[in-house]
């Protein structure tokens, strides 16, 4: 297995070259493979979260069960980052605690502030901004499934979100075409687009923005569909349900894609909304692989950011 040194963090999958993209990805499958590697022991996270979680809070704390280390979960009342703590302060007072931090804010800036001021790695664990660990189980569960990346065509249905500005990133990193259908007033955000049209620019990835789910899902090897309404924008859902209405993965749409084509979404979904009530039993759904690879893309980052040296990784 090759080498190469992962930046402090892991704020954003655009961090990471393409290279480095499939290495973290061929190291997902090692941890896969090899569930108990005993690579942090002795080693310790907090995860820092002030929004509610399944998976990732799970997934973290099960990883580094795994991996011989352990998880701290901090609760948002706990700690009241930027109420009864400012977030710098909190963030140095964690690095004389733990090796690394996993964090889920509110604000993306929350977490800026916390990778600027911690000196230990800062995992992004979804912010408003951008979901990195979602996009790279996502790619994992692909490249199983398909058993390549390049060159598939994902058509992405909703909401211009934290989960497709990384899915974005990440495919166009990657080489495969991403499609969006989004209402309008819910378009994925500029700078995510121009930074994904540079990476395509290298990558021959093709990325198209439509507001026609019908001609996005046409020849589409995976539909990924993702909430109406994400974690902290309650006030908005009578709006956002209205605007969204056409937008919903069901039957008669995926059979529109390609015959062997996936339905992917990151959970938690809201049945009846954004996908028909029975698209998760589906044939063609491959939600729960996906939340399960969760651990292992996981695993991989975290053995990146908190083994100084990766030579452990190499001999594996
Ligand atoms: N997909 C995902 O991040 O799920 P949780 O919000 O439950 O962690
Ligand atoms: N877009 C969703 C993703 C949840 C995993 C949210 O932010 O709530």
């Amino acid at each position: 297995m090759l080498l190469f040194k992962m930046n402090k963090d892991f704020i954003s999958i655009s961090h990471l070259s393409p290279d480095e993209l499939e290495l973290l990805l061929k190291e997902a499958q090692v941890m896969k493979q090899k569930r108990n590697l005993a690579l942090l022991q002795g080693k310790t996270i907090a995860l820092l979260f002030e929004k509610p979680s399944l998976r990732t809070r799970l997934s973290f704390e099960m990883a580094m069960k795994q991996l011989g280390g352990q998880a701290l979960y901090l609760s948002p009342q706990e700690v009241g980052m930027g109420k009864r703590e400012p977030i710098h302060d909190v963030a140095r007072v964690l690095s004389r605690y733990v090796d690394g931090i996993a964090a889920r804010t509110l604000l993306h800036s929350t977490l800026l502030t916390l990778a600027t001021y911690s000196s230990v790695p800062v995992i992004n664990a979804l912010t408003d901004w951008e979901h990195p660990c979602q996009s790279l189980a996502d790619l994992l569960t692909i490249q199983e499934k398909k058993g390549r990346l390049s060159g598939l065509n994902l058509a992405y249905i909703g909401d211009g979100n934290n989960v497709s500005n990384s899915l974005m990133l990440a495919c166009s990193l990657i080489g495969m075409n991403f499609r969006i259908a989004s209402p309008p007033g819910y378009k994925i955000n500029e700078e995510i687009l121009t930074q994904s049209q540079n990476f395509a620019a290298i990558s021959g990835s093709k990325i198209t923005l439509s507001e026609d789910p019908v001609q996005s899902v046409r020849g589409a090897d995976i539909v990924y569909s993702d909430v109406w309404v994400s974690m902290g924008q309650e006030s908005e859902t009578e709006k956002r349900r209205m605007a969204f209405s056409r937008y919903q993965v069901n039957e008669a749409l995926l059979s529109l894609a390609n015959k062997d084509a996936l339905f992917m979404h990151p959970l938690p979904a809201h049945h009846g909304e954004e996908i028909s009530v029975d698209m998760l039993e589906n044939p063609h759904s491959v939600v729960f692989d996906q939340a399960e690879n969760r651990l292992y893309a996981q695993k991989a980052v975290l053995v990146r950011l908190l083994l100084p040296d990766n030579s452990e990784v190499a001999s594996v």
